[in-house]
């Protein structure tokens, strides 16, 4: 299959999707609006929403069953590269190929925009749309472990860790909470949601959660791959920065190397998850491989 003709479809629905439900651009100079909108439509890969319809469709569902979901997993991963790279964080300046939005809006707007992403998430999620297309019982139990994945003891929780253990020396078990938590925790709730969300049964979503276990690996081992071997033009943001700051990364702990074994286990682990589906999980195998061999 051409790839890069499916992501390019898939990216054109998330966005129509995004740009219906955000609020509109508009010229009043004291509108929160534009500082809401600027992260969002600034090119991002759209990886998550993309994993949710694609989870959708290997349980019998469709990409648009799952749209509502869609636009909420990328108002919460937009949100939290926002505060990622705030000064108190990361301190970056460039994202997505632009400055970053506390470079243009100022830090306290892009605290707040990030705020209001992902309780947008969150409002959409319940709206009386979502409550009208999706069974009671599926919703609920999908904004249950959306709203874990993102809170303390998920991406939340993997953020903090990765700022605390700034500078010191972590052994493999923080290292792989702080890749569980804040990258693998959104990544694997795309997954799960998005197959309960189309219906998929308890053993489906199973099976999908423990691909998002070494999705999540996979994600961020190559993102800190990038950082240190990447182009930032091609990445749009800055790279070199993870050893200046003294993060703590596969890379850092088992040199380069071996943090390229380490991803391509997880990788295999999760092309294996998906073997005994066949067919069906061609597609989501391909986006799996992709994760391994990007180069943004
Ligand atoms: C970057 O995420 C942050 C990590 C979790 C490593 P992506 O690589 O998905 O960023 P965008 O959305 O494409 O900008
Ligand atoms: C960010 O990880 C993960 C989240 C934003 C939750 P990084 O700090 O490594 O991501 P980049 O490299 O800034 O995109
Ligand atoms: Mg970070
Ligand atoms: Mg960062
Ligand atoms: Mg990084």
């Amino acid at each position: 299959m051409d790839l890069g003709s499916y992501f390019q479809q898939r990216r054109a629905l998330v966005d129509k999707a995004l740009d219906d439900i955000l609020p509109k651009a508009d010229n009043d100079p004291l509108s929160f609006n534009a500082a809401m909108r600027y992260s969002i439509f600034a090119g991002g890969k759209r990886v998550r929403p993309i994993l949710a319809m694609e989870a959708a469709e290997l349980v019998g569902g469709k990409a648009s069953d799952v749209i509502l979901l869609a636009v909420a997993l990328e108002c919460i991963h937009t949100y939290s590269l926002i505060h990622d790279d705030l000064p108190a964080m990361d301190d970056d300046d460039q994202r997505r190929g632009k400055p970053t939005l506390h470079k243009v809006f100022g830090e306290a707007v892009a605290i707040l925009a990030g705020d209001a992403l992902l309780t947008l998430a969150f409002d959409v999620m319940s709206s009386p749309e979502a409550i009208r297309v999706y069974r009671p019982e599926r919703l609920l139990k999908a904004l249950n472990l959306l709203s874990s994945a993102a809170g303390w003891q998920g991406l939340i929780r993997g953020q903090f860790l990765d700022i605390s253990m700034e500078g010191k020396t972590a052994d493999e078990t923080t290292v792989t909470q702080i890749v569980a938590g804040k990258t693998g925790a959104l990544l694997k709730a795309s997954l799960s949601c998005g197959a309960l969300l189309a219906g998929g049964s308890p053993k489906e979503v199973r099976l999908l959660s423990s691909l998002g276990d070494n999705l999540g690996m996979v994600f961020q081992i190559k993102d800190d791959l990038l950082d240190i071997e990447g182009n930032s033009k091609e990445l749009g943001k800055a790279v070199r920065k993870d050893q200046n700051k003294g993060k703590v990364t596969f890379p850092a702990l088992l040199g380069v190397d071996d943090a390229k074994d380490r991803m391509r286990h997880h990788l295999k682990c999760a092309l294996d998850t998906l073997e005994p589906l066949g067919e069906r999980a061609l597609t989501l195998a391909a986006i799996c491989r992709y994760v391994g061999n990007r180069i943004n």
